[in-house]
């Protein structure tokens, strides 16, 4: 028998874990030096990482060293601090920690059976995030890998409870069964439209219902067509409201979006994805809206709690609502029940699951509900200046009203009058060059003035300091691109 069998020793992987550790370290040290993204091309990336399949062993160290070199410079580094792109969000100490652990463990949480206390401490971290969401009224929850499959997931049981029509058993084709809508507004994320397209009722019945100029869903303009639609035969799946819309942060009027939905006989899904957790934040919390009569909801402690990605909870108001919609046991998943016990693998699509939960258990007992509102004000607190720097200044425009810390600014030199198309290039330019100039990371929306630059704040490493830089490159970058003006008066 060959000699290569077995795994590294206990002390191999303790040697080679504490190599690992002090990479780590350095990394940690030295991340807000080191450029926020690459500058290579695809193609030389990949060129550099394209390698014949290795036959012969190789030693730990050098695939450390070859990730160090070739890969992690190669990243756009999402931990960083001054990373503010999309939703800004970082993986933290007691959390990488875990996953390490949860990998060493390699459980399968699938059947009480199968992983019993991992199962616990998944009910615990999905009672204390419904706690700290403000959806004490959570009977069905579920971690998830992300909002979209959440979502994907809380439709589904949207499905599955509309009476009189059991399409899980009998499914959509070759019956009369009306044509089911799901309504929300034009902000909404792309989520709920894969969701129409998984669950078979079309992008076509997706009613994106066009958001006021704050991005926010106007309830009577929803009232109108879901009356007009009834009067045409459809039949209302699901509402869909945003606690934080990706664009701009915008918060749809939630309680007068369920008084609508209750009159309708109608499912209130909320995606809280990226809004949900801020309610911690004093400055945020108190601009919330209750959230309990939603039937389902979303939120990602990975866009927000500090915790590396995929981690996203479902929580459901209506006892048995998802097992209901996803339970299937062939025989060889059939165990014992016993009182207390949750089998996780009926509650969605998923069967074979990570311990998820380990690093939400690890992270909130590390830092306490205290320590993550804390860091969450602390981030709140600079958007907040960022949002003064800017309108202290007379040639930005602060774009989007929210209390989150999502700040959407736009150039727009104040002594010239600018085609809004030429404001728009020189918005998308200033972007571009501070994104090439490795400092900062940014990412970009449309709001209706147009073209603006979209700053997200919620690293954990992230400082006064990060953002004082992050202005210095945004006010550098407007300068050397602004467009001259020609003789004429006029610009190009
Ligand atoms: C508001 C909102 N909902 C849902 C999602 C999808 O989240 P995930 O990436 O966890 O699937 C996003 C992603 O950015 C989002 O911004």
């Amino acid at each position: 028998m060959s000699e290569n069998v077995g795994d590294w020793s206990p002390e191999e992987l303790e040697k080679n874990g504490q190599l690992l550790l002090s990479q780590l370290r350095e990394h940690f040290s030295t991340l807000g030096n080191q450029p926020v993204t690459t500058q290579r091309s695809a193609q030389e990336i990949r060129a550099l990482l394209d390698e014949p399949l290795p036959d012969a062993p190789q030693p730990f160290t050098e695939i450390l060293s070859q990730t160090w070199d070739d890969v992690r410079p190669n990243l756009t580094l999402w931990n960083h601090p001054r990373f503010h792109a999309y939703f800004s969000n970082s993986s933290s100490g007691p959390a990488i920690l875990a996953e390490m652990f949860t990998a060493a463990l390699n459980v399968n949480v699938m059947l009480w059976d199968a992983a019993p206390a991992a199962a616990a401490v998944e009910l615990t971290v999905l009672d204390w995030l419904a706690q700290m969401v403000g959806y004490t009224v959570a009977q069905d929850s579920v971690l998830v890998d992300g909002a979209s499959l959440g979502t994907l997931y809380g439709l589904a049981a949207a499905r599955e409870h509309l009476a009189g029509l059991d399409i899980r058993q009998q499914g959509l084709a070759g019956r009369d069964v009306p044509r089911l809508r799901i309504y929300t507004s034009d902000q909404t994320h792309s989520s709920i439209d894969k969701a129409a397209i998984t669950l078979g009722i079309g992008l076509d019945n997706v009613v994106r219902i066009p958001a006021d100029p704050d991005g926010r869903l106007d309830p009577d303009a929803l009232r109108e067509r879901l009356e007009r639609d009834e009067r045409l035969g459809y039949r209302a799946m699901a509402v869909v409201a945003n606690v934080g819309t990706t664009s701009v942060g915008a918060i749809d009027p939630v309680e007068e979006i369920a008084e609508i939905c209750a009159a309708h006989d109608t499912w209130l899904h909320v995606d809280a994805a990226y809004g949900g957790f801020w309610r911690l934040a004093p400055q945020v919390g108190p601009q919330l809206p209750d959230l309990s009569r939603a039937d389902s909801l979303v939120a990602n402690p990975h866009k927000v709690l500090m915790c590396p990605m995929e981690a996203s909870a479902l929580f459901c108001r209506h006892r048995d609502a998802l097992t209901n919609t996803f339970r299937v046991v062939p025989e060889y998943l059939r165990t014992r029940h016993e009182d207390g016990s949750v089998d996780f693998m009926n509650y969605s699509l998923q069967l074979g699951r990570q311990f998820r939960a380990l690093k939400l258990w690890w992270l909130i007992k590390s830092f306490g509900v205290s320590g993550l509102t804390d860091r969450l004000s602390a981030a709140a607190a600079l958007a907040e200046g960022l949002r003064d720097r800017a309108r202290s200044d007379p040639d930005w425009v602060v774009e989007n009203d929210t209390p989150f810390p999502l700040v959407c600014l736009r150039y727009q030199p104040h002594d010239q009058e600018l085609d809004p198309r030429d404001v728009d290039e020189l918005n998308r330019r200033i972007h571009r060059a501070v994104n090439e100039a490795g400092g900062s990371f940014v990412s970009h929306t449309v709001v209706p003035s147009g073209y603006a630059i979209r700053v997200s704040i919620g690293n954990i490493h992230t400082t006064e300091a990060d953002i004082h830089a992050l202005w210095a490159e945004l006010t550098t970058a407007a300068r050397r691109c602004a467009v001259p003006r020609t003789r004429e008066g006029s610009t190009r």
